[in-house]
This record gives structure tokens, sequence and C-alpha cells, in this order.
């Protein structure tokens, strides 16, 4: 938790530091900027789900009955297309037995606010992570909130996961949602006039798919 965001946790692991670092650098190539990113929603994912809640039932071991725990429910990985699959990866590493859901939106061309153009999400998904890797105006991720609490998901129940968020982003996305713990690698400095984070890591969508 920082002091100047309350509802902002880094996970500033120095592994997840050192492979963000690499992703920062301009030079590299789709191939490896995909792969840290996947290294790092795993590292990132480890702890993010420090708090998930355990229900233990009778198992045998070769040796003996025990009372072994278990996680209580189910947990669902959604992603906001397109970069937030690339993040995702990692945590379906993780949890291969977590639902998936996907959140496409894109940005109005009159009113400039974000639309949805895809939701898919699973029935009983229990524990959400909300995934995408910037967070830089806050508006997709404060829209992808409110596209799972219309669905009747509890704030309670969702964690927000970036990589690098901006204070513009954190700011707006803590008043929106005060209830949804954000969890990023990074705080950056600031968005310069097209809303890109500095110093972030350019376009994490065209990185991660070589379409600059
Ligand atoms: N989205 C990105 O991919 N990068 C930014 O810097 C801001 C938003």
């Amino acid at each position: 938790m920082t002091s100047r965001f309350p509802t902002l946790t880094l996970l500033d692991h120095p592994l997840i530091q050192h492979k963000l670092s690499l992703m920062r650098d301009r030079t590299t190539r789709p191939v490896l900027f995909r792969q840290l990113l996947r290294e790092i929603g795993i590292l990132m994912g480890y702890e993010l789900t420090r708090d998930l809640t355990l229900k233990t039932r009778p198992i045998e071991t070769p040796m003996t009955t025990m009372d072994a725990p278990f996680l209580a429910g189910p947990v669902t990985l959604v992603s906001i297309l397109r970069a937030g699959l690339g993040m995702t990866e990692g945590l379906r590493e993780l949890m291969p037995d977590a639902k998936e859901g996907h959140i496409g939106l894109f940005r109005d061309p009159e009113t400039h606010q974000p639309r949805e153009y895809f939701v898919k999400l699973p029935a009983d998904p229990g524990r959400v992570l909300l995934v995408d890797p910037m967070l830089a105006t806050g508006g997709s991720a404060v829209h992808a909130v409110e596209v799972l609490l219309d669905r009747g998901i509890a704030a309670r129940d969702i964690r927000f996961l970036c990589l690098i968020a901006a204070p513009e982003g954190v700011e707006r996305f803590a008043a929106a949602c005060p209830d949804v713990p954000i969890l990023a690698a990074a705080l950056d400095s600031h968005l310069d006039e097209n809303a890109y984070i500095i110093p972030g890591l350019g376009d994490a969508g065209d990185r991660l798919y070589g379409t600059e």
C-alpha cells in the first residue's frame, strides 16, 4: 500500500522490477516482451492470490487421512482486450483451473467514453482478477469494473491487476471504485498529452503483438 494511494499496492519484488525494466527497453522485441509479461503475471499472481480463502476437506494420503486445505471457491481471470491477454497468460499458468472472462472496449469517437464491443463472463465467477497491463487515464478500468458490478459481482470480490499505473489513473480508479484494490508493479510519473504513461513502455498491445 502506498501512503498517497491507499487502495494501491505495489508488488515490487526485485525479479518483477528487473523483468519490467527489460520490457520498458524500446529494443525489446515482441517475443521477449510476451515472455516477460507472462513471467511477471506469474510472480504478481502469487502475491495477489495471498488472501484467497481455503476450506478443508478430508483426503487420504498414502500414510493416513487428513483434513487438507483447498481453495474455497472459484477464481476468474478477466482480461481487458487486448493487452490484458498477455498478462493473463502467466496467471493461467499459475491457476490452470481458473475460469476466464473477456471485456473488449473501444473509445466512442463522439463521446470519447469507453464502450463495450465484447463481454463474456462465466457464471459464479468467485474471486475476479481483472487484468490490464497499463492503468493510464483509468477510463477503461473503471468501465470494466462497472461491467462486472452490473452483472452482480461484488466490489469486494474484484482485484485490479496492472503492470504500470499512472497517478492520474490510480486517482480516478480509486475515486470511482474505492472498494476495489489495485495491484501494480510500478507507479510511474505521469501521462503525456496523448494519455501515454511516462516513462512507461509505449503501447502495450502494439509491443505484445508487433503492431507498432
Ligand atoms: N496504454 C498503453 O498501452 N500504454 C500507455 O502508455 C497508456 C495506455
